[in-house]
């Protein structure tokens, strides 16, 4: 009987074994295999998102526009925040554990109805020109900035994405530098800024569907409009994903793309960086390995911190009205993703720590094109449009991209991915910056640091051109 039992064991541990190690020879081989392209899918050019009725029936006309606090609209927050309730207070010793403090709110609040200088801060906000033009049916914000250089500078187009919960404004510190001769470079960018369709001054969609494909259809048309066949682009967060798209459907019109949150979310990328929870040098750098693993760290933080976006990704209509009809309520849900999403540890400090590196007014400046436009519902119905059978149906994570790309990686970013598994979809991966500081709204927190590299990429993107234009002749 022992023996017996014995040699059943045996077995079954040569089986075990042998399944384990063919089990291991197939993720190996799939990981290494040479991809098979797939097929772009083809996304209508004239898909239709505003009224039916006003369908060829409006002009292409880019028209001038520009910010408008009015007094209407400054009379009723200041009412609305004038009357607010009470909240609860905070639990003993909790600071942003819970979500945003409200032992913080009010002194927020009296700023916002008493301090702010709403047109002062309109001003600024119209520092930059600013347009509109429609397309496909919905009025599409933007602004765009020449620059003022010598003739023998090189002038090149350069899309900037924002992302959720944040605006154009992310970007009014950066876009000074960019439109500027930097020392050692012999070009500068004409910076193209648009608001997401649904997000500030561009209009939402009226019907469902409009996702990140979609709107890379809307924003190459803009740049088509602008008359640029050809650009380059930059994107975080929403605008990230949407450059991502853009350089995987539009390889031949996309120079290059740059983005600080670059990730890939596919079969190889996955099977990758479950192997190197076990084998971490396997597929990343020794110093960086706590960016990523323990996989069960990352599990937790976004078990922890990532409730709004299944809500917004389920529920967004919902949420949408609480937010729509209090300032305070708005005020709170937007400004604790700039604590938590600039350091991990401010939700350790009372103040959420969200005047480490922004002030009050450039917090408000952002809140103030979600409150003044009235947008936070169609803002967040951009996460229901992304996550869906269809979105998920055109399997573009699959589908690999030329583009030259480069990743700017903060420390306290979302996500972080090292280049071997970035590269399973981003095939020319040209370099990758790792940041010691920094967080996930990096041109709005560090505009120096971040112009800095998007220079250094675009000229790498340039000799990457200028390269394989040898070879090929
Ligand atoms: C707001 O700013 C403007 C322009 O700087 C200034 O003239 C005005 O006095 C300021 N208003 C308040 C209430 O501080
Ligand atoms: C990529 O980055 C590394 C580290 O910063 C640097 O040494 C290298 O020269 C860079 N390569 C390119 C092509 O920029």
């Amino acid at each position: 009987m022992d023996t017996e039992i014995g040699e059943t064991q045996d077995t079954m541990g040569f089986l075990i074994k042998a399944i384990l190690v063919g089990a291991v020879g197939v993720a190996i081989w799939f990981v290494f295999k040479k991809p098979t392209p797939k097929p772009i899918p083809h996304f209508d050019p004239e898909e239709w998102w505003g009224p039916k009725d006003l369908k060829g029936k409006q002009d292409n006309s880019i028209r001038p526009f520009s910010v408008k606090f009015d007094a209407e609209m400054i009379k009723d927050l200041r009412s609305r925040i004038l009357n607010r309730r009470k909240f609860t207070p905070p639990l003993e010793g909790v600071a942003f554990e819970y979500g945003f403090n409200t032992k913080q709110i009010d002194g927020w609040l009296s700023y916002w109805a008493e301090e702010y200088n709403f047109s002062e801060r309109e001003t600024f906000l119209n520092q930059f020109p600013h347009y509109k033009t429609y397309i496909q049916g919905l009025d599409i914000h933007f602004i765009r900035v020449k620059p003022q250089v010598p003739q023998n500078v090189e002038i090149v187009p350069l899309l900037l994405m924002h992302g959720w919960p944040g605006s154009v404004r992310e970007f009014y510190e950066a876009i000074p530098l960019l439109t500027r001769q930097q020392p050692g470079y012999n070009f500068a960018f004409e910076v193209i800024v648009p608001s997401i369709p649904g997000y500030g001054f561009s209009q939402g969609a009226v019907r469902p569907g409009l996702g990140a494909p979609q709107v890379s259809v809307i924003f190459k048309n803009l740049m088509n409009r602008l008359g640029y066949d050809k650009f380059y682009i930059q994107g975080g967060d929403w605008g990230a994903i949407i450059a991502s798209t853009m350089a995987t459907i539009f390889p031949e019109v996309i120079l290059g793309h740059h983005s600080n949150m670059l990730t890939t979310h596919n079969s190889k990328s996955t099977l990758k960086m479950f192997i190197g929870a076990y084998f971490p040098s396997f597929v990343m750098p020794e110093h960086l390995v706590d960016r990523l693993y323990p996989l069960s760290s990352l599990f937790a933080y976004v078990m922890e911190e990532f409730g709004y976006m299944h809500l917004q990704a389920t529920k967004p209509d919902t949420i949408g009205i609480p937010l729509t009809d209090s300032p305070a309520g708005l005020l709170a849900y937007i400004l604790e993703k700039f604590s938590t999403w600039t350091k991990r540890s401010h939700k350790f400090k009372e103040d959420g720590g969200l005047e480490f590196r922004f002030t009050k007014d450039q917090l408000l400046d952002n809140l103030m094109i979600y409150w003044s436009t009235n947008c936070i519902t169609t803002s967040m119905r951009f996460y229901a449009e992304n996550f869906n059978k269809k979105a998920s149906s055109y399997g573009l994570s699959d589908i690999t991209t030329p583009v030259p790309t480069w990743a700017l990686q903060a420390k306290d970013e979302i996500f972080y991915q090292p280049p071997s598994l970035i590269k399973t979809k981003f095939t020319n991966l040209i370099n990758n910056t790792v940041l010691d500081d920094g967080g996930h709204f990096l041109a709005f927190e560090l505009p120096k640091i971040f112009t800095e590299d998007v220079f250094k990429a675009v000229k790498a993107f340039k000799e990457f051109h200028e390269k394989n234009k040898k070879t090929e002749l």
